[in-house]
C-alpha cells in the first residue's frame, strides 16, 4: 500500500457528547467528493426514542458546501453509539462500506439477540465488504483499507490521502487503546493491529473515533503517528506481552458500554432498525444475562 502524503484531505469533524463519538466528513482536495466516517443517530435509550439531530448536522454541512457524498465509511460494528450511515445514505446517497469480517460479528451477534432466519449473516446490508489492502475513491483521492482486529474481528483503519481513521484501535496518546474484551476482541491481535497503523509515515494524521478528555483535558481527535509512537500511554516503551497484560487488566474493571444493547442489534444491521413486526411496530430485545 502506498499512502501518497501529498494529498491532504479537509477532514471536518462532530463530535457527540452523548457517546463521546467523533463523526468526520473527510473532503478530496480535488474534487467536491466526500466520505462520512462513521456517524451517530441519536437515541434516547429509557425512552427507546430515536432522533437524527447529529446525523442532521453532517447533512447540512454536507449540502452548504456544496459536495458529494461517495461513501460512508464504517470503521467497526459499534458498541456504544447507533450508526446513521442508511439515514444519511437515504439523504445524500453514497455506498455503505465496513469490514469483510462483518459476517463474524453478526454470526456472534445473531446468537446472542436469538435472530430468526431473517437476518442475513452475509453482510448484505452493507454495499461494500472491505478485504485488507483494498482501495477504494473518493473522488481522485484513493483511499486503502487496513484489517485491524482486536477491538473487534471486523475494525479497519481507513487512510485517505495523509489521513487516517483509526476507529478502536488507537485513543489519543494520552488515552492509550481501545478495549478488547467483547466477544470476538483479543488484546495480542490489537497489539498487532496497532503495529501496523504506526508503520504507516510518522507525518500522518490520525483521526480518533472516541475520546474521553483523560485528566479533564478538552476533548481532541487528532494526531500523528510520531505522537503516538512516542508518547501513548498503553503502547511507547512496552513490549507485546507487557501491553496484553494492561490491557486485559483494565478491561476486567470496565462496565459494558451503556447503549450497547441497542447499538448492536442496530450496528450488525448496517444501521437499519430491526424489521418491524405484524403491527407495523419496531422493537429492540433485552438478552437477559446474554452478554
Ligand atoms: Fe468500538
Amino acid at each position: 500500500m502506498q499512502v501518497d502524503l501529498s494529498v491532504k484531505p479537509e477532514v471536518t469533524s462532530f463530535f457527540d457528547p452523548a457517546t463521546n463519538t467523533i463523526s468526520h466528513v473527510v473532503k478530496d482536495p480535488a474534487s467536491n467528493a466526500c466520505a462520512v466516517v462513521d456517524s451517530v443517530m441519536d437515541i434516547d435509550y429509557a425512552a427507546g426514542r430515536i432522533t437524527y439531530d447529529h446525523a442532521d448536522e453532517i447533512i447540512a454541512h454536507i449540502r452548504a458546501r456544496g459536495l458529494v457524498l461517495d461513501w460512508l465509511i464504517e470503521t467497526h460494528v459499534h458498541a456504544d453509539h447507533l450508526s446513521a450511515a442508511p439515514y444519511i445514505q437515504r439523504a445524500l446517497g453514497g455506498r455503505v462500506g465496513i469490514g469483510r469480517n462483518i459476517t463474524l460479528v453478526q454470526d456472534t451477534f445473531g446468537k446472542i439477540f436469538n435472530e430468526g432466519t431473517e437476518f442475513q449473516r452475509d453482510g448484505s446490508q452493507f454495499d461494500r465488504l472491505f478485504d485488507d489492502g483494498d482501495s477504494y475513491k473518493v473522488g481522485q483521492m484513493t483511499c486503502h483499507a487496513i484489517h485491524t482486529p482486536g477491538h473487534t474481528p471486523a475494525c479497519m483503519t481507513h487512510v485517505m490521502g495523509d489521513a487516517a481513521f483509526v476507529g478502536d484501535t488507537l485513543f489519543m496518546p494520552d488515552g492509550g487503546s481501545a478495549r478488547a474484551d467483547f466477544p470476538g476482541g483479543d488484546a495480542g491481535q490489537l497489539w498487532d493491529s496497532i503495529q501496523k497503523v504506526l508503520a504507516l509515515p510518522d507525518e500522518t494524521r490520525l483521526f480518533m473515533c472516541h475520546d474521553y478528555g483523560p485528566n479533564g483535558r478538552d476533548i481532541r481527535w487528532e494526531t500523528t503517528v510520531g505522537e503516538e509512537r512516542a508518547h501513548n500511554i498503553h503502547l511507547a516503551g512496552k513490549t507485546r506481552e507487557e501491553f496484553i497484560q494492561l490491557r486485559t487488566a483494565r478491561d476486567a474493571t470496565l462496565a459494558m458500554p451503556r447503549l450497547i444493547i441497542p447499538s448492536l442489534q442496530v450496528n450488525m444491521r448496517g444501521g437499519d432498525l430491526p424489521e418491524a413486526d405484524e403491527s407495523g411496530k419496531r422493537f429492540l430485545k433485552v438478552p437477559i444475562n446474554g452478554l
